[in-house]
């Protein structure tokens, strides 16, 4: 059979070429378009590994939410969360994969973003087969090309790995803070024994002279029931005149009111102690009140002087008197560690001297204890007002004396200072009586 038509045919061979070239133009463009459709599925699966990854590796969990409020998409994490497959969670309504409350809220929230489109944060509990699990959840709106609402992307914090974080921290932060108040009772403790041995070595002196007296007049009462005794049997007056001289009655009713008088001076002298030391507690209250800080700062002294071994007199320049506003107990406290101090670093110097200068200066009450040791280095200045620093052997420092000093002056609103040397020398500030 003849390929050409018969020349009786409609067309003539100019329209057989036209239509063999537009055949060609035709397929020619199936083919190209047959590519692009190729490349742009490629692209698709490119872009659509892509989101996969995403979603499969966030940690935090997401879900995308279509207009009618069902789930399209879910992160691996998600899924992983409420063990389940992200394929068996799509379709399910979003609000029936959280709990009660925030089930509620996450319904409110939907309907809220159709109108107003503004991003919404909350906490809520996912469902999970072990129970409710904790999330902070941000749901935001997802628009079309044209801007319209076309549903919400819900991302989630997990808050159990943060609560758990969040309560680890707690629990160390109130671990320490028990080691450090356990170390400052610790100084208070230490501070305390310095005071005792100071009480202690105080009251000996009085209580063994109340106690010498009281056994004089136990031996002066036993003559004078012996002499009585004959006087009441109704003995001779010669007898009574050789017992008295054998007896030495005379002298012992001389000696009898001075044991008295003695007795009397020891037992003053223990209510004095007494007395300082019910000043001493009575201001732990720590409240403010005006007074001496000539006395107190004198107090503190005696009491370390009297605690310690050392035989250092602490000097004393400057007014009789000086007030000043504050809390006399601790400020007490303040010039005790600071005459300590200086008591430790003197171990060892030869002739030791130690002066407690008092001044009134730029408004201020200026307070210092200076001492001729070795004083701080240079290297160690700015350090020795740190909590917990120490350079003495552990058992005898606990590196917290300066620290609370430096503490309880700022509270007063005055300062601490580490003042040059030679020796060592710090100067406390205090505001004055009626400054404000
Ligand atoms: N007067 C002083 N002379 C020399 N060094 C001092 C003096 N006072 C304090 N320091 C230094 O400051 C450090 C800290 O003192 P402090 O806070 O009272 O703690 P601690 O007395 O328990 O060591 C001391 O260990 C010492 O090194
Ligand atoms: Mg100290």
């Amino acid at each position: 059979m003849p390929i050409l038509p018969a020349t009786d045919s409609p067309f003539s061979d100019d329209a057989w070429g036209d239509v063999l070239t537009a055949v060609d133009r035709t397929y020619a463009e199936l083919v190209e378009y047959q590519e692009r459709l190729e490349r742009q599925n490629e692209e698709l699966r490119a872009a659509r590994r892509f989101i996969d990854s995403v979603l499969d590796s966030v940690s935090d969990v997401m879900v995308v939410v279509g207009r009618d409020g069902a789930v399209e998409e879910v992160s691996a994490s998600f899924a992983r969360a409420l063990q389940s497959e992200p394929g068996a969670l799509v379709g399910r309504a979003v609000t029936a994969l959280f709990e009660g409350d925030g089930a509620l809220r996450l319904g409110q929230a939907l309907e809220a973003l159709r109108l107003s489109r503004e991003t919404a944060r909350f906490e809520g509990e996912m469902m999970t087969p072990e129970g409710p699990q904790p999330v902070e959840i941000v749901l935001a709106a997802r628009l079309s090309d044209g801007g319209r609402y076309a549903g919400a992307v819900l991302t989630g914090r997990p808050l159990g790995e943060l609560r758990k974080a969040y309560a680890e921290l707690e629990a160390s932060h109130r671990q320490l803070k028990e080691t450090q108040s356990q170390l400052v009772r610790n100084e208070k403790l230490a501070s305390l024994g310095r005071l005792l041995a100071g009480v202690a070595h105080e009251l000996n002196n009085p209580i063994s002279f109340v106690y010498a007296s009281v056994h004089a007049l136990e031996k002066y009462v036993g003559q004078f029931e012996t002499y009585f005794e004959r006087v009441q049997a109704g003995a001779p007056r010669q007898e009574l005149i050789s017992l008295r001289e054998e007896l030495k009655l005379e002298r012992n009713l001389r000696n009898l009111s001075q044991a008295i008088t003695g007795a009397r001076d020891g037992a003053e002298r223990v209510r004095d102690i007494v007395a300082d030391l019910r000043r001493l507690s009575a201001d732990g209250t720590g409240e403010r009140v005006p007074f001496d800080l000539v006395e107190v700062a004198q107090v503190a002294a005696r009491w370390v002087e009297r605690g310690s071994k050392s035989g250092i007199d602490v000097g004393y320049e400057g007014p009789d008197s000086l007030r000043v506003t504050g809390a006399p107990g601790h400020v007490q406290q303040i010039v005790m560690n600071l005459v300590q101090n200086g008591m430790d670093a003197l171990r060892g110097t030869e002739a030791p001297q130690m002066t407690i200068r008092i001044a009134q200066r730029d408004g201020k009450a200026q307070l210092s204890v200076c001492d001729n040791g070795p004083g701080v280095p240079e290297a160690l200045r700015a350090s020795v007002f740190d909590p917990f620093f120490t350079t003495k052997p552990v058992g005898q420092g606990t590196g917290l004396g300066l620290a609370i000093s430096s503490k309880i002056a700022e509270e007063h609103g005055g300062r601490l200072h580490l003042d040059p040397g030679p020796g060592g020398c710090f100067r406390l500030e205090l505001p004055l009586e009626g400054a404000s």
